[in-house]
């Protein structure tokens, strides 16, 4: 799938940093793809692009496979850090809790269970510095992806900007269509934003400086 061409090569992971350091070397053309299921989570590195929800070919992906309760007792928030990251899922809700908080600048997500499934109880997880988002659900809407870039319509040097993505949950649940508004806003001398009822991680962020905040939903 052509699709599959956002993929790059492997980021730092904070969560994983000791898996990375028994993979092989890193060449651009693998990429990182996490299989989220109910009880399981499993981080390869890949070698090459592959249809979404297929069996992972163990000659083509080194794969580490971790129960989800392992990210449960993680009392710190998320810390994982990719630049391209594919994730492909049949719960929704173990992927925002995998993604929230996290640094993920092209993501490219695919539902893999027919089931559109009922809305969350939890309604939105944040993505710093997203790009770009792309979604397919192929059992559900096969054929049809929503594929979004945001930041351009601020016209500004994006990547040069703090940002920061606040996913709805139901775009993991399943949306026929998805849309993005971006707002510039200032983070004042306590970190806080307008949006003070969202939990935004914005430690790195020097006072009185503006960020954009991206809805998506
Ligand atoms: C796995 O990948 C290898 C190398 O690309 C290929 O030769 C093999 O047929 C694949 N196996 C399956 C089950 O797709
Ligand atoms: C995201 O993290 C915030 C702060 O740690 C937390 O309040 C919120 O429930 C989390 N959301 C999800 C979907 O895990």
């Amino acid at each position: 799938m052509s699709e599959m061409n956002l993929l790059g090569h492997m980021g730092c992971v904070a969560l994983y940093c000791v898996l990375s350091l028994v993979m092989p070397a890193i060449l651009s053309a693998e990429f990182t793809l996490a299989s989220v299921s109910e009880h399981h989570i499993i981080i390869c590195t890949c070698m090459q692009d592959l249809v979404a929800c297929s069996i992972i070919n163990s000659s083509e992906c080194v794969c580490h496979n971790h129960p989800f309760s392992m990210l449960e007792h993680d009392d710190s928030p998320s810390t994982v850090t990719y630049k391209r990251l594919t994730v492909w899922y049949t719960s929704p809700l173990n992927v925002a809790r995998l993604l929230n908080n996290s640094e993920v600048r092209y993501l490219a997500l695919a539902k893999c269970n027919s089931a559109r499934g009922t809305s969350l109880s939890v309604h939105y997880f944040t993505v710093r510095r997203l790009e770009r988002l792309y979604i397919s659900y192929p059992f559900w809407m096969p054929g049809q992806n929503h594929d979004i870039v945001l930041g351009r319509d601020v016209g500004m040097p994006y990547h040069e900007e703090p940002r920061m993505a606040v996913i709805h949950t139901d775009v993991l649940v399943g949306k026929a269509e998805l849309k993005a508004y971006t707002v510039k806003t200032m983070v004042d001398s306590n970190g806080m934003t307008p949006f003070p009822e969202m939990f935004m991680p914005m430690d790195d962020l020097p006072d009185m400086s503006s960020i954009f905040v991206s809805f998506l939903y």
